[in-house]
């Protein structure tokens, strides 16, 4: 995820062997290409794309996160619009805002920044968002159709990763992917993508959690890791493979302000073929990918009414 100010590194990295995968470059570059795309579709239809996104209280990560989705609507030509909503409110009324955003022809795509107070259910909401609308890939119906082999509108997230590695040429096919973290953002829809069939699947896959017995083992079975484990620097140097592929997806702001990932970039650096940074690296990805679901949604809806 992007911060607006990345503070400097808190010590200088050792040289590094392996290939460092720039994923803010890459989401500048699908970001430029969705911007023509935006604009031609928008000059066919007379259209324009519309996001909106729903934050809950003023949780500052979550605050920052929502500016830079914004910002990246923006920048394409997507039109976004922000709904503010007090941490008190009721789970009523926030449904209420969520039919509100179902019902209106301008917005194609709904994303409901999460976490939400404790006070609301999060499931109830998510369900809620019409499943065309559903830019963030979480609705049951686009999870059960992305396990079904039949993809609509998929987690950000993932996709972004799945982009990345189709982009830099990274083979798949026939690998042995582990993915660290089971959660329904990240783990569960990166694991369906990397064994689903086509570009960027066809991997042999491992999905590793809190549970599981001997992490560093089944991390070194990996010619792909994928860590969404939500612990900072948890995957030491010695828990990867030798030339493999890491994709980290954590970030975390450390006591001194700096950020790190779920990987120890230092110590994995030496290690693997290819690694992405944090900040820099899926977290541009993931805003990329939202705007490109946005998109496609808006495709779908428009197409459908004529
Ligand atoms: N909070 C952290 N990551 C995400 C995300 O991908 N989507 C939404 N809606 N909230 C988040």
């Amino acid at each position: 995820m992007n911060f607006d100010h990345p503070p400097p590194p808190r010590e200088p990295l050792p040289v590094t062997s392996a290939q460092i995968l720039d994923g803010k470059a890459l989401a500048n570059r699908l970001q430029d290409e969705l911007k023509q795309e935006v604009y031609e579709w928008t000059q066919q239809t007379g259209q324009r794309p519309g996001l909106a996104v729903i934050l809950v209280g003023s949780e500052p990560a979550s605050t920052v996160y929502v500016r830079n989705k914004r910002k990246a609507a923006h920048a394409v030509g997507i039109a976004d619009q922000l709904i503010e909503l007090p941490a008190e409110i009721t789970q009523a009324e926030l449904v209420a805002h969520v039919d509100r955003l179902n019902a209106d022809p301008q917005v194609h795509g709904i994303l409901v920044q999460l976490p939400l107070p404790r006070h609301i259910d999060g499931e109830l909401v998510l369900r809620r968002i019409r499943p065309e609308k559903d830019a963030d890939g979480f609705h049951p119906m686009n999870m059960g159709l992305l396990a079904l082999g039949t993809p609509k509108l998929v987690p950000c997230t993932p996709l972004g990763v799945r982009e990345l590695l189709i982009r830099e040429s990274i083979p798949t096919k026939g690998k042995t992917a582990v993915v660290m973290g089971r959660s329904n953002i990240v783990g569960k829809p990166m694991a369906l993508l990397l064994m689903a069939k086509g570009p960027g699947g066809d991997a042999t896959v491992t999905i590793a959690h809190t549970s599981s017995v001997d992490l560093p083992g089944i991390c070194r079975e990996a010619d792909i890791l994928v860590v969404a484990a939500g612990q900072p620097e948890i995957v030491k140097g010695s828990w990867i493979k030798p030339g493999a592929v890491v994709i980290d997806v954590g970030i975390h702001r450390l006591a001194d302000g700096s950020l790190c990932g779920d990987v120890d970039f230092a110590e994995a650096s030496q290690v693997a073929s290819a690694i992405t940074p944090v900040p820099g690296g899926v977290g541009p990805l993931t805003i990329a990918m939202l705007l490109r679901n946005t998109f496609e949604a808006a495709r779908a809806i428009v197409h459908s009414a004529r």
